[in-house]
């Protein structure tokens, strides 16, 4: 009986493995289409890649000035106030943490912005910030927004777990200084108004010229990049243009990616079906959801928690990516299920699910990089730093090497090419950053020439 019970939980577990594979065949013909994607979408034509364009080039690393800079990403708020030293140097005075209760990310829009407004009150009061100084904020919005100008935009759509109505349609740089208003916070500017992509990028360059590549694992994922002017058919602009401007791909969602059983059942049930598609398959809000629909049909089937009742791992999202890092480092991630007694053998077997669900997370990332990177550099004739931030990158265990790997396996020597630039809290101090270039430039023609 046992036997069996290993032989079914084995054949399980390899069944899994060919449904989360992601090997050569599938990255080459990724990376193709992806290509396809972005040509369409700087084309303005329709695609899944919306390529939009941020109104702003790379810092030169000379910017200065003090900054108040607000990053709203997933799960939390982060309120900074960041000093630009003008050496590509940035000093971050004082940092708050807000969480932001998950009832909102429903809710009225208003009740969204009024919380941010709340907060910087809050961090203002701890730090006893000097109110009658000019104050200017950058704003960083992990969200596809339409960028109008580098302090404006309209959201496109929700995603992660936000549905909050009376946003989508409208500039959430408004929408947050409305919100100041109203809590007697009008003394505040908003100077710039950014993707967390962006700030990466602009964080990562700020401190390394060569770094053209800003990528965010977290939450969400997405990737900007440093494109040439004159590629840009999208923006109305004449054909000779020179310099260059970050563009906001978009790519959580792309949609030429084989999708497997457990990502359509994931897909069908959550807030954006048919949305971010590649995001739902990489980042760390959607890892633990997939691993969770495994470990239920592993239950049902009789392979995993014998005797546990099924109902224990009902609730969508229960399981998060954090608890799947802590037992990929021998941790008990079941505590929050109330399972009795967790076996060596279930410890072993879900411990595996887990590999195989962020390892083909980390190799989708990983490809998607190199479409980026092959795009701007088809032959690998240059170094490319890439700044990457987000939780995914930064603490999940083996993430980053199973990255590397993929790199390796695709491009080979070439991968030496692409080095991974940790950028924590990029996306804060890159908003400082941006808000300091939109005071310094005042046109898209101002910024450097790309190599
Ligand atoms: C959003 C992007 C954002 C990414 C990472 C995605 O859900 O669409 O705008 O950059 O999350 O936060």
């Amino acid at each position: 009986m046992q036997k069996i019970l290993i032989a079914d939980n084995e054949r399980f577990l390899s069944r899994l493995t060919e449904d989360f594979r992601f090997g050569p065949a599938e990255i080459a013909a990724m990376i193709g289409h992806f290509h396809r994607e972005m040509e369409r979408g700087l084309a303005g034509e329709p695609s899944s890649l919306k390529m939009i364009p941020a109104f702003v080039g790379r810092p030169t690393g000379a910017e200065r000035g003090r900054f108040l800079a607000l990053d709203l990403g997933g799960t939390n708020l982060r309120v900074l106030d960041v000093a630009l030293e003008g050496n590509g140097k940035a000093r971050i005075e004082a940092a708050d943490r807000f969480v932001i209760p998950p009832a909102l990310m429903g809710a009225d829009g208003e009740r969204i912005f009024d919380f941010i407004a709340d907060s910087v009150k809050a961090s203002f009061a701890r730090h006893q910030t000097d109110r009658r100084r000019s104050l200017k904020l950058a704003f960083t919005f992990s969200f596809p927004v339409e960028q109008l100008s580098i302090a404006s935009g309209k959201l496109i759509h929700w995603t992660k777990g936000f549905t909050a109505a009376g946003v989508e349609g409208r500039d959430p740089a408004v929408l947050l200084s409305e919100a100041l208003e109203r809590k007697d916070l009008g003394c505040i500017e908003i100077a710039a108004l950014t993707n967390d992509t962006v700030g990466t990028l602009a964080a990562g360059s700020y401190a390394d010229p060569s770094c053209a590549i800003g990528v965010i694992l977290g939450t969400g994922t997405n990737a900007c990049y440093a494109e040439r002017m004159a590629r840009i058919g999208r923006l109305a602009q004449p054909a000779s243009s020179a310099g260059e401007m970050i563009i906001n791909i978009e790519w959580g969602n792309f949609d030429k990616v084989r999708r497997n059983a457990y990502d359509l059942a994931l897909d069908a049930a959550s807030s954006h079906p048919e949305k971010q598609r590649l995001e739902k398959m990489v980042s760390g809000m959607y890892t633990g959801e997939i691993a969770r629909l495994v470990i239920v049909e592993m239950v049902r089937q009789g392979l995993l928690f014998r005797g546990a009742d099924p109902a224990w791992f009902a609730t969508s999202y229960a399981l998060t990516a954090e608890q799947m890092a802590i037992a990929a480092q021998g941790g008990d991630f079941s505590a929050p299920f109330g399972i009795g007694e967790v076996t060596a053998a279930d410890q072993t077997s879900a411990c595996e699910i887990f590999r195989i669900v962020s390892m083909r997370s980390a190799r989708l990332a990983a490809a998607a990089i190199a479409a980026v990177v092959l795009w701007m550099d088809k032959d690998l004739a240059h170094r490319h730093a890439v700044a990457i931030d987000g939780s995914l990158f930064q603490k999940y265990p083996g993430f980053k090497n199973a990255m590397r790997s993929c790199l390796v396996e695709l491009l080979g020597d070439g991968a030496a090419r692409i080095a991974f630039m940790p950028a924590q809290d990029g996306s804060g101090i890159g908003a400082a950053i941006i808000a300091a270039v939109a005071a310094s430039a005042s046109a898209p023609s101002d910024c450097r020439t790309i190599k």
